[in-house]
Order: structure tokens, then sequence, then C-alpha cells
């Protein structure tokens, strides 16, 4: 199918918009978007002579009023997986396509960096750590009670990351319970799928350990709770990879000092950077990672992008657009 009507082949390469509040995102993809000039042009707002000339917008947290300018933007592209920052912007046209970032690499340098805290957890490695930074030959045993098939590990969210995440902890011997909302067509070896509106509820009820991949919609919100503590076996840990607003993080407090959790490792926080006078960097039960349990390359970024815009235009629906109702 011909690209539409309003801008042929013959019109140049589809012109695009960097939208962001926080990040410069030419910085990230200038270079990676040179090689595909043909195709594209991507440029910041104040770059852009002819709004209306706008086709798609290259997006991560936008000013609420960003979109407003291009009446005719036909596809907004998340620089991630996630697309929270972009479902919620209320300059979004309502008749826009979202798309994620889709990188089968991105799910499996998530599920490698998950099973590094599954391990790092399940065998005391910060206690050892520590011995051996003093230099001391501390064997810090390893009862048979803590055998992997006697530690459940929970997955919130069973798509790309989940998935991954569910298969590769699966592999080392852990019984991995996963929640979905809906019913996936097929499964993990060594992974039972929970659904439905309780799903995150009864797999957090067996988890000794709770890895957090879902995405931040209207529901999923502050979900890491005192009531979601409260159903986890005593003593368990908390893996949170998701996005920061699914963690209430006063209620982790009380549930580290009563002993409810005993450890957490997070890579999201509600603000980012984590501010420095932050009482988690003084905390040794949670071990802090600066939002990188994965990514992408800019260069995978712009050849998605340019794939996915062009599809758009002919007046196709890309393999990579999210349910705006859903919100992921
Ligand atoms: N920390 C990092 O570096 C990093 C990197 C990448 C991604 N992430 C985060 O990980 C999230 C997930 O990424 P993904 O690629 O796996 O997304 P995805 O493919 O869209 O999968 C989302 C999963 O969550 C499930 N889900 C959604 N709402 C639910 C609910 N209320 N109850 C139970 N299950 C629910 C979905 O179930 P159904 O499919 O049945 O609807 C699906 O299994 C992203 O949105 C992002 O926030 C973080």
């Amino acid at each position: 199918m011909a690209r539409d009507a309003e801008q042929s082949p013959s019109a140049g390469p589809i012109e695009g918009v960097y939208l962001s509040e926080t990040l410069h995102l030419p910085a990230f993809f200038q270079a990676a978007f040179a090689p595909l000039a043909a195709r594209v042009r991507l440029r910041l707002p104040h770059e852009i002579e002819d709004p209306a000339s706008v086709r798609f917008a290259l997006a991560w947290q936008p000013a609420a009023d960003a979109f407003r300018p291009y009446p005719n933007l036909k596809v907004a592209c998340s620089i991630a997986a996630g697309v929270d920052s972009l479902v919620a912007c209320p300059s979004l046209p309502p008749q826009a396509i979202v798309t994620r970032v889709r990188d089968d690499n991105q799910a499996h340098l998530m599920a490698g960096f998950a099973v590094w805290h599954v391990v790092w957890h399940h065998r005391n490695m910060g206690a050892i750590l520590a011995d051996v930074a003093a230099g001391q030959w501390n064997w810090r045993g390893h009862p048979l009670h803590l055998a992997p098939a006697n530690c459940p590990v929970g997955v919130l969210g069973f798509g790309l990351m989940g998935r991954a995440v569910a298969r590769a902890v699966a592999a080392l011997g852990f019984p991995v319970f996963a929640a979905s909302r809906g019913r996936p067509e097929t499964t993990e070896p060594g992974v039972t799928v929970l659904s439905g509106a309780d799903a995150i509820r009864q797999v957090a009820a067996r988890a000794t350990m709770l890895i957090n991949v879902l995405p931040l919609t209207s529901e999923t919100r502050n979900v890491l709770d005192a009531d979601l503590f409260a159903r986890m076996p005593r003593g368990a840990v908390l893996i949170q990879l998701g996005r920061g607003d699914h963690l209430v993080e006063a209620d982790l407090d009380v549930a580290l000092a009563s002993g409810q959790i005993a450890a957490a490792s997070i890579d999201v926080f509600r603000q980012e950077p984590l501010p420095p006078g932050h009482r988690w960097w003084r905390e040794p039960r949670i071990l802090i990672t600066p939002h990188l349990a994965s990514d992408t390359s800019p260069e995978f970024v712009a050849a998605q992008v340019v794939e996915t815009v062009e599809t758009v235009l002919a007046g196709r629906m890309p393999f990579n657009a999210v349910s705006r109702s859903n919100g992921y």
C-alpha cells in the first residue's frame, strides 16, 4: 500500500519531532537516525517551521501540551518498552497510534538482571561480599531449605519482559508463579501462570522472592503496597524492576522494619535520579540500581521507529502498537 496522499515518497523524508521534558533526545538518537536521513527527519520542536508537516513523534515523558502543535501526527513512538508517560499525556491526539520498542535482546538483558538479583538474595551475597571486603573467610552455609525447589519466585507481568524473566528463573530450578491479566496462549516449563483480577495477589502470596515487571497503568499504580506485602511469606524479598509508581515507598519501609520483607532490590523510583538525601541510600537491606535493568540500543530504536512510521503511513497497524485503553 502506498504512503498516504499527504506524504508521497517524492515528498522527501517523513517529518518527526522529538518530544521530551526530561531528556535531550537528540543526544541519544541523532547519530542513530543519521543513516536513515533519506527516510525520516527528526527535529526538536523549535527547529520545525511547519508543525502541520509532522507525522510522528519520538517521545519520552513529554510535557502535558507537547503534542498540541502537530495536527497531522499519526504515531507517537516511545523510546522504550514502557509507554505510560505517552498514553497519560493530555495532549496526545485521540487518533494517534502509540508504539513501544519491542526488542528480544532487551528481554534477555532483563532476564539476566532479574536472575542476578534472585541469586544475590538467595545466596546472601551482600553479607558474603561484605565479609570478603573485610578480609574475612566466613563460610556462610546454604541450608537445605534454601534449595531452589523450596523457594517459589513470583513474577508480576508475563509479557515480553516477564516471560523472559520467568523462563530464566525457572531454568535455575525455582518454581515460578507469574501474573498476567489475560490467559496467555503458551506458557514456559516450570512456570505456573495465574491470570485475572486477583492474579497479582495470588502470586505474591506464594512468592519468597517477588519480581515486578508490570507496566504502569491505572490498575497497577501503587500495587506494591502494605496489603500486598502482608500477603507474602514472612521474610520475603522484593525485586522491583517495573516503574517507580508501582511501589508505595512508605509501605516498604514499614514492611522492612517489621521483618515482613527481609530485603529489596530497586531499579526504578518515583523520583529519578533518586535524590542524594533519600533514606534508601543508607538502608543496607535495599540494593539500589539507577534504572538500568535493561535497555536497547539507539540503533535498534531508530530502525524500529522508521519501520513503524512507514507501516503506519502505509495504512497498516505496526506490530509494536500498544492498546491505548489498556495503557500498555
Ligand atoms: N527497569 C527497566 O530498565 C525496564 C526495562 C524495560 C521495561 N521495564 C518495565 O517493564 C514493563 C513491562 O514490559 P513488557 O515489555 O513486559 O510489557 P508487555 O509485553 O506489555 O507485558 C505486560 C504484562 O503485564 C501484564 N499485566 C498488565 N496489567 C496487569 C494487571 N493489572 N494484572 C496482572 N497482569 C497485568 C500483561 O498481561 P496481559 O498481556 O494478559 O494483558 C502482560 O503480561 C514496562 O512497561 C516497563 O515499565 C522496565
